[in-house]
């Protein structure tokens, strides 16, 4: 029986979001007050349920492998997840005595979110957490958010190296995402530079956000678009240099790049999958609505174009348009379509966003409508 499907692991917690009629209700809320709100909407948060999911939607076999306890929010969690569909939740790991994640999301229609957040199951999920069997069936393997999960950085990443060891040797795709470390705790005074460079050799596909990645190894942050764009190829090169097959940075409302080096990676043999360096503009929604999860939904565009086996163009593109119809949506899964009505949108001729590239050495190749770099064989051969 051949392999199939993804599996997509790592952290997960329930988002309890009660409604706020109006002002600022942080500023209020000083000891001995009591602040009368309205119902709360509860709904999975965490890549395991935002790119899982997703993925789902795009019709690719998906298992989701996130941690819970065996406690009553852990119960609404998988509850919410077999809404969708009972086959994701299967190798969902329910371990009696933990404390299921949690972040109760305080959304003021007029001030900024704040969030009060327990990492709960999430800080003990560990290499030995990994169904090995499961994922020799799979095809894929993405794993998310090492930055809030305390197993994976403590130890310098020992365990993180170990559980993306053990998946490369389950003969899958290994597929690695961030997320912003907090600076003030834990995980922002760890080493991340040693973690990477011991995990990045397993890792096929690397996807953080540049923004991610210069905090993890203390860059300062550029002081204009032109000055991102400038650090891009040489971040990029650096993750190649350390291991990585293929590098996509998320870029917010400036799109997306990939760069791939002259290996590539093994389940994609193909000329077109070596040595590129492509960068796409967003999509324009239809409209704006909210960006949570657009970079999760983002990843399961690209993933389901690799697992449909796309060329490196179509899955850069299917990425972006996944992650433009996840913005058109205030929450991380509903604007998310079919795969079948996401390509019809883009064959369809949906506007794309005009982004110029602050750095020389790119050229824009209309018919993929995509920019292509100055470490791009094809552009290489072309001039
Ligand atoms: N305004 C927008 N219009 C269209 N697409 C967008 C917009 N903002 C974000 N996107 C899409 O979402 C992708 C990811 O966004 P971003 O770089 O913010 O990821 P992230 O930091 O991982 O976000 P998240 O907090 O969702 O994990 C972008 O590469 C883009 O394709
Ligand atoms: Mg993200």
């Amino acid at each position: 029986m051949g392999r199939k499907g993804a599996v997509v692991a790592g952290h997960i917690c329930l988002d309890i979001i009660p409604r706020i009629p109006g002002g600022n209700v942080q500023a209020r809320l000083t000891p001995g007050t009591l602040i009368e709100i309205g119902p709360a909407l509860l709904s999975t948060g965490g890549l395991v349920s935002n790119t899982g999911c997703s993925l789902h939607t795009l019709g690719i076999d998906t298992r989701l492998m996130g941690k819970v306890g065996d406690d009553p929010f852990g119960r609404i969690i998988l509850d919410l997840i077999r809404a969708q569909d009972a086959a994701l939740t299967q190798n969902m790991i329910v371990v009696p005595g933990e404390v299921s994640s949690y972040t109760i999301v305080l959304s003021p229609p007029d001030a900024d979110r704040s969030f009060l957040h327990c990492p709960g199951a999430n800080h003990t999920f560990g290499a030995d957490d990994l169904d090995c069997a499961t994922l020799r069936d799979a095809r894929l393997f993405h794993f998310g958010y090492p930055p809030v999960m305390e197993r994976m950085y403590l130890d310098d990443g020992a365990e993180l190296e170990t559980m993306f060891r053990c998946a490369r040797e389950a003969g899958v795709i290994t597929s690695l995402d961030m997320v912003m470390p907090d600076p003030q705790g834990p995980s922002g005074r760890v080493d991340w530079r040693s973690i990477l460079q011991r995990t990045l050799p397993h890792v096929d596909i690397f996807l953080p956000s540049l923004d991610e990645l210069l905090v993890l190894l203390r860059r300062e942050m550029p002081v204009s678009p032109q000055a991102a764009d400038a650090l891009l190829s040489e971040m990029a090169a650096q993750m190649l240099e350390w291991g990585a097959g293929i590098v996509v940075l998320k870029l917010g409302a400036r799109g997306l790049y990939l760069r791939i080096g002259e290996r590539g990676i093994a389940a994609l043999p193909d000329a077109g999958w070596r040595e590129r360096e492509l960068w796409a503009p967003c999509f324009v929604p239809e409209p704006l609505v909210g960006t949570t999860g657009a970079g999760d939904a983002t990843i399961a565009g690209f993933l389901a174009g690799v697992l449909r086996g796309q060329s490196v163009e179509a899955a850069l593109t299917s990425a972006v348009a996944v992650g433009a119809c996840n913005v058109e949506a205030a929450d991380a899964l509903s604007g998310v379509r079919s795969w079948d009505a996401t390509q019809a949108r883009v064959a369809a001729g949906w506007a794309r966003q005009a982004v110029t590239v602050g750095v020389p050495g790119w050229a824009w190749d209309a018919g993929h409508a995509l920019w292509i770099g100055p470490h791009d064989a094809f552009l290489r051969k072309r001039v």
